[in-house]
């Protein structure tokens, strides 16, 4: 045992040493390339219409103001109208040229078109990317569910995510961008 430890702490730091050396500079140069790739092919979002659900916080107000400060128009649509009109006022200082918000529940699908046709008809019939991000989470142990019907919401916003991607997609366009998460759905790319 002692030879076997003598011999490791002999080979031991020069072999990862010389690894080092042979393996960061091609490694931190492929980052650098791939960091410069994603760069330059990057679209370009400014002046286009960006429609968010869950917009009036979380991930979906981050993603309102990561939106605006690319110069993208912005369509905001959460339940709290409040809340909504907060992330508007921070979204156009960011720099998005026009903001609207739309108070609508996405559990409703009549309240699903009314915020596409709202949309439309504010950025004159333009509409190019949808993240469809509104949703609510509930993390427990499925045994200690005493009611299975308290899922139900979750699983009814799920369902009108989907269609409401397939609407999108089918009105607007073929290589419209939605993104939808929920605990139910997964991560799903339409
Ligand atoms: N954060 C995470 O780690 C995580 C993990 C997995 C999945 N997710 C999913 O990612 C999405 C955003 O998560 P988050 O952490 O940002 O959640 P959050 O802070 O609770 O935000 C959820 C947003 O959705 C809106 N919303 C909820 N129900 C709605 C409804 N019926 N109609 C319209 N708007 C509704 C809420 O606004 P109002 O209350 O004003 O309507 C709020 O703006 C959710 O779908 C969540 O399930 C998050």
């Amino acid at each position: 045992m002692d030879l076997i430890h003598k011999f490791l702490n002999l080979v031991a730091p020069p072999f990862t040493f010389f690894s080092l050396c042979f393996l960061l500079p091609p490694y931190y140069l492929y980052k650098a390339c791939a960091t410069a790739l994603r760069y330059l092919t990057s679209e370009d979002v400014s002046g286009k219409v960006v429609l968010i659900t869950g917009a009036s916080s979380g991930i979906g107000e981050h993603l309102a103001y990561e939106y605006a400060s690319r110069g993208a128009c912005l369509s905001l649509v959460a339940r709290r109208e409040v809340g909504l009109r907060d992330v508007a006022e921070v979204a156009l200082e960011l720099g998005s040229p026009k903001v609207i918000s739309i108070v609508a529940d996405v559990q409703n699908v009549d309240d699903c078109r009314r915020i596409v046709d709202e949309t439309v008809n504010q950025f004159g019939g333009r509409l190019d990317h949808l993240v469809n991000n509104a949703g609510i989470s509930s993390v427990c142990n499925f045994e200690d569910v005493a009611d299975i019907t308290s899922f139900r919401t979750i699983m009814v916003i799920s369902c009108t995510k989907s269609h409401f991607s397939s609407a999108f997609k089918l009105r607007f366009s073929p290589q419209l961008f939605s993104f939808c998460r929920t605990p139910t759905s997964g991560d799903r790319f339409t």
